[in-house]
């Protein structure tokens, strides 16, 4: 199945995989809650109907094992969770039509009746299966209460998920060696009987469903592969009390499985947003039942729950399937995988209590990854990104076009555009409207800079300020040209950094806000008369970039040691588009995990300057002080070099003298925490993997 181009008539529903409500919010949750609304405020921009809805995740082990180490009931844990994330969203302008929560009576009513219907239709059967039990606490292990061995890749998994290896959802009973998260207990396995859904029976449909598939590339290739695997039916019970009940079994101690309502809140929510505005306004149903344009923005994690257990659910309770799913890309902090418990993170209350306007974050994470490329975060690429493209490109020109109109013409002179600038701005609607329809944030930040870029280059051409005189016509040509460029890059760039485009809106003296503004207005005059503008974007000094750079490696160092994995996996965070650890590596996800390969070529001489040798280690020893680095001393045949490695968390030192290894050994020279790196050793992956040679390379060899 093809689908027409956006925008269509039909009402659209852009969802927002729902936040475990289990912890602080952070640059990885905001990246896809900012690009699920960005891309909302896009397709609104277009013409298309739009509803943006999400909600806290409240149930589930995620919530209840965090609730239970800290003492407290799961309700009250989740609901505060819950009033903090709806206070914060709004806060970098991700502004939901409905944010509500999987408890709510909606949720409750509704994720009953699908379950119920899906039961009528023949879909659910029970079954008797070996669940883990702990015999001294007496108690029962569901899904995150329990961790083992991934049955499928040998790594060490959680009873749902194997989070740190293959990504694969696991079924109850799966998991090896199973012990209680709780006590530490060795778990047993005991037999209970649980409700089924028959997901193996929509293989076909399933195999259908993905090639109509939008959305991002590794949300339509991976299940295809699982599908191929065989699917297996999916446990949809659990054996505790923090959950929705089954329909018609109040009194059974089993509760539906966390992954069951939590995406029924989609439908809940747009079901509330409804029914606040009223159907002829926005029709739920139309959208869920009928003939709407859903649209998933999930992180890379829960591809599985959202291409294969989600659309047959849809499809056995008679619901309409999601047209595009876009998982977004891995995150990373100075390059390193983002880790809660090691506070490596930026938090989005650290990030506003540092003062900074929440839509350069906004414009940050979408023209630096958009929806589904890797981001990293660092504080230096922040300051490049906004001194040189917020203020440098888009800011610079929006102010010397409005206050050279404002001193000249008291606003926009009374001429009509060149056809040329037109076309231009036509060209980058074009390029908007075709960025939407590849779910490319990126290129919708990208569409309105370039055009700011352009106007930079048109204004700095013309150089209207040496035409006032001679050319009065000519110059007020110019200058009106520009005026309509800098409206048009507002418009533009409105769905990435509302604020700011608004606060551009009524420096043109516009009227309403600009969020209303369709794409289209982006070509209509703005007023005749406008007041002085002023600077909408302040460059960040490098001073302010060291400081925040210093207190992030204080914080990292003095998260210290106790943020091992063990605490990583407790912690739970790993939530919608979060990656919460730092073992993604091992993802069996090559489209969405790895950099992408460069594109630009380099010659033979170009290679041959890189002086990479074989070198055998003759010294390791930790660095005092530095968490990560390692000093060592490197045999390369002429002579012993002196080598800083990030690689003492990642090896034994002790076991690493002796060890061939291949070294850059032309790499400027540089000081890592006061010892001098005269070289650079080569490795691969978030482990450091040392590349070596397997041959009889002498030391000193060149690589070649
Ligand atoms: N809370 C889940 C997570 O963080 C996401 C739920 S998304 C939904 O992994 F589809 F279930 F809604
Ligand atoms: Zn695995």
């Amino acid at each position: 199945m093809s689908h027409d181009e956006f925008p269509t008539d039909q009402p659209a529903v852009v969802t927002c995989g729902l936040p475990y409500a289990n912890g602080d919010l952070h640059v990885g949750h905001l990246r896809t809650y900012v690009g699920g609304d960005s891309f909302a405020r896009t397709l609104e921009t277009l013409g298309q109907e739009t509803a943006y809805v999400s909600g806290s995740d409240m149930h589930g082990t995620p919530v209840a094992v965090n609730a239970e180490q800290q003492g407290v009931d799961p309700e009250d844990f989740a609901l505060e969770w819950h009033e903090q994330y709806a206070e914060t969203f709004p806060k970098f302008n991700v502004e939901f039509d409905n944010y509500g929560h999987t408890h709510d009576e909606t949720n409750t009513e509704l994720t009953q009746e699908i379950v119920k219907t899906l039961e009528d239709e023949g879909h659910i059967y029970e079954k008797e299966i070996q669940v883990a039990y702990d015999p001294v606490a007496d108690d029962h292990l569901p899904d995150r209460y329990v961790e083992g061995t991934c049955p499928y890749c040998g790594e060490k998994a959680r009873g749902d998920e194997c989070d740190e290896g293959c990504q694969r959802h696991l079924e109850p009973g799966e998991v090896e060696d199973p012990k209680s998260t709780i006590t530490g207990n060795p778990a047993e396995y005991r037999e209970r009987t649980h409700k089924f859904f028959r997901v193996s029976e929509f293989s076909e449909y399933l195999t259908e469903f993905l090639d109509g598939l939008e959305g991002t590339s590794n949300a339509q290739n991976q299940p295809r592969q699982w599908i191929e695997e065989g699917l297996q039916d999916w446990c949809l019970t659990r054996d505790m009390d923090w959950g929705i009940d089954y329909p018609g079994e109040e009194e059974e101690d089993i509760v539906l499985y966390v992954w069951v309502d939590a995406p029924v809140e989609y439908v809940s929510s747009t079901k509330q947003y409804s029914e606040r505005v009223g159907s002829d306004e926005y029709d739920w149903e139309r959208v869920w039942k009928d003939e709407g344009e859903i649209v998933h923005v999930i992180g890379r994690d829960i591809i599985q729950h959202h291409t294969i257990f989600w659309p047959a659910m849809l499809e056995g309770a008679n619901y309409n399937a999601p047209r595009a799913v876009a998982a977004t890309g891995f995150i990373t902090i100075n390059g390193k995988g983002l880790s809660t418990s090691r506070n490596r993170a930026i938090w989005a209350k650290e990030y506003l209590e540092e003062g900074f306007h929440p839509d350069l974050l906004r414009y940050y994470l979408m023209t630096t990854g958009g929806l589904q490329q890797d981001v990293d975060f660092s504080w230096d690429a922040f300051q490049e990104k906004v001194n040189g493209e917020l203020v440098g490109t888009v800011g610079n020109f929006w102010y010397r076009s409005l206050l050279f109109a404002y001193r000249n013409y008291d606003g926009t002179p009374d001429v009509g555009v060149s056809p040329d600038v037109e076309d231009r701005i036509e060209g980058a609607i074009g390029e908007v409207r075709e960025a939407v329809n590849d779910y490319s944030i990126r290129g919708i930040g990208q569409a309105a800079t370039r055009l700011a870029q352009f106007g930079n280059e048109y204004i700095q051409r013309h150089e209207p300020w040496k035409l006032t005189d001679e050319e009065p016509e000519k110059a007020a040509q110019v200058i009106r040209d520009c005026v309509q460029i800098a409206k048009a890059v507002g418009v533009l760039i409105a769905p990435i950094t509302p604020d700011k485009a608004q606060a551009l809106w009524e420096q043109l003296g516009e009227d309403g806000a600009v969020e209303n503004a369709r794409i289209e207005d982006a070509l209509e005059a703005p007023p005749r008369r406008f007041a002085e503008p002023g600077e909408l974007f302040e460059k960040i000094e490098d001073e302010r970039v060291d400081e925040l750079n210093e207190k992030l490696a204080d914080r990292v160092a003095a998260a210290g040691d106790d943020g091992d994995d063990e605490e990583d996996a407790a912690e739970g965070s790993e939530t919608a588009g979060d990656t919460d650890d730092d073992s993604d590596s091992d993802d069996n996800d090559p489209a969405g995990d790895l950099e992408p390969l460069l594109e630009d070529r380099i010659g033979f001489g170009e290679f041959q300057d890189l002086d990479i040798r074989v070198g055998r280690i003759e010294v390791a020893e930790g660095i005092e002080g530095a968490d990560d680095l390692a000093r060592l001393e490197v045999d390369i045949g002429f002579e012993s070099r002196q080598v800083v490695a990030g690689i003492k968390q990642l090896h034994d030192l002790e076991e690493l003298p002796g060890e061939k290894i291949i070294l850059l050994a032309n790499m400027e020279p540089a000081e890592l925490f006061g010892v001098e790196s005269n070289g650079m050793i080569l490795a691969a992956g978030d482990e450091a993997d040392l590349l070596t040679t397997h041959g009889d390379a002498d030391i000193g060899e060149k690589v070649q």
